[in-house]
């Protein structure tokens, strides 16, 4: 049984400073969470680990010390922001009040101008989950909004096995190997994902095993 271990990124510079978006540095904290992430692969000693992550700044020096195979998804970059990046979210609700209400009331298919929705981001996601469905164990390193999505994958996997697919007209009309709408639309994009924190999936009988592991810093 294999398993995969989705992080975000360390603290980044934009982290500290409370903006989205954007390709910053790691913070001093965000370095530290490197290192103790590295100190824990290590003591894990994980059979054939491979790291994957997105190609982004930040989540390539989370791994920067760990001796494993890596390799970067352009498709695990963070949901992009348009018009909003490397904004803060006082900044948005104080320029763009109608985009910043409308994402509070449909956070799943709000679409940034010139950027993503999660809806987007799922479908973004396919060929990245694919890959990893076929894959041993492996170490995702990417961002909050993508690891929300891989995480409704893996936890809703219990509904697609048991009944293979649902059959709302959400999932009837997108080809999306994510379902079901409502908890896309309710769920997904809340998700609790804290940052220093190891996401551990074990596949168990029916779906996934959960687990957060958050490195003392
Ligand atoms: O944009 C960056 C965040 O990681 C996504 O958070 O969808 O809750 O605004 P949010």
């Amino acid at each position: 049984p294999r398993t995969i271990y989705l992080t975000r990124h360390g603290e980044s510079d934009m982290n500290v400073e409370g903006r989205i978006g954007g390709d910053s540095d790691l913070s001093y904290r965000g370095k530290l969470y490197a290192t103790a992430l590295a100190n824990y692969i290590h003591q894990q000693d994980i059979p054939g680990l491979r790291v994957w992550t997105s190609w982004l700044k930040r989540t390539i020096q989370t791994v920067a010390t760990i001796p494993a195979p890596q390799e970067r998804w352009k498709a695990l970059n963070e949901i992009d922001a348009g018009i909003c990046e490397e904004m803060s979210y006082e900044e948005i609700a104080e320029k763009y009040p109608e985009d910043f209400t409308a994402r509070d009331q449909s956070k799943f298919t709000y679409r940034y101008p010139r950027g993503e929705s999660y809806e987007d981001l799922v479908a973004r996601l396919e060929p990245v989950i694919m890959e990893l469905e076929r894959q041993g164990n492996v170490l995702v390193v990417s961002h909050q909004a993508v690891i929300r999505c891989l995480l409704a994958y893996f936890l809703d996997k219990s509904a697609v096995l048991k009944q293979t697919r649902c059959s709302c007209s959400y999932c009837c009309e997108h080809s999306t190997t994510l379902c079901c709408k409502d908890f896309m639309r309710n769920e997904l994009p809340y998700l609790y994902v804290p940052l220093h924190t190891i996401i551990k999936l074990t596949p168990v009988a029916y779906g996934c095993k959960m687990e957060h592991i958050k490195l003392p810093i």
